[in-house]
């Protein structure tokens, strides 16, 4: 029996969902801190890359609020849900919120695009990488001692692209926080104990 000041968690994230979402934290965090060594900062791409591939598969292939299917909504409900939420009378969501779901779907498509274009200027910059195959080296005068080669287009590209996506994150980190105080429910806890209470 339960008591009437017990409280009861059910369980929302999986296994899947919570161990990808801090490794990709970790990874953009990485990534973010890291331009030496270059291996590090390369692999680590590479971690965040397959990660996004298989949170896509899982919006399909997994169960209950994994799926797309459960947190995808419309830009008026996204708007309606920020409203309220910053009058603390937004409705309490078991899986994602609208405005969360409409983050999470950003995040995972800035955090593939800033793999991809890093993947892009590795390919032609030192002629690595998954894409060097179909991406030829940009043949560039040797490097003077001293002097600062001026970087390739696809590298600005894909410094651009990861300042937006940290950008996100910062959004993502304070709108977990602000819906935390609203819902007055530890979210971050919740990705770790994939439990919430009912
Ligand atoms: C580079 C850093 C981060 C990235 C790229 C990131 C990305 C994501 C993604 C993709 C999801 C969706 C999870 C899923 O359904 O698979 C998510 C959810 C979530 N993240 Fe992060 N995250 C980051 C950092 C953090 C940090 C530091 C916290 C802790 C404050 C956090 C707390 C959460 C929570 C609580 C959710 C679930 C939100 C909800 O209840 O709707 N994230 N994050």
């Amino acid at each position: 029996m339960t008591s009437a000041t017990q409280t009861v968690e059910v369980p929302v994230w999986d296994a899947f969902i919570r161990v990808s979402h801090w490794l990709l934290a970790l990874a953009v965090l990485v990534d973010w801190f890291t331009d030496e060594p270059r291996w590090m900062h390369v692999w680590f791409g590479y971690l965040a890359a397959v990660l996004v591939v298989l949170r896509v598969l899982w919006g399909f292939a997994g169960s209950g609020h994994a799926r797309f299917s459960d947190f995808i909504c419309g830009p008026r409900q996204v708007w309606s849900y920020l409203a309220g939420l910053i009058q603390f009378s937004s409705r309490r969501y078991m899986g994602h919120s609208p405005a969360g779901g409409a983050m999470i779907v950003a995040l995972l498509i800035m955090v593939a695009a800033t793999a991809g274009t890093g993947m892009v200027n590795l390919a032609q910059d030192e002629g690595a990488g998954p894409l060097s195959s179909v991406i030829s080296k940009v043949e560039r005068p040797a490097r003077v001692p001293g002097q600062k080669r001026p970087p390739l287009l696809s590298k600005q590209v894909h410094e651009t692209v990861a300042n937006i996506t940290l950008l996100l994150v910062i959004l993502h980190i304070g709108g977990v926080v602000l819906a935390s105080f609203v819902h007055k429910e530890n979210l971050a806890a919740s990705m770790i104990t994939g439990r919430k209470r009912v």
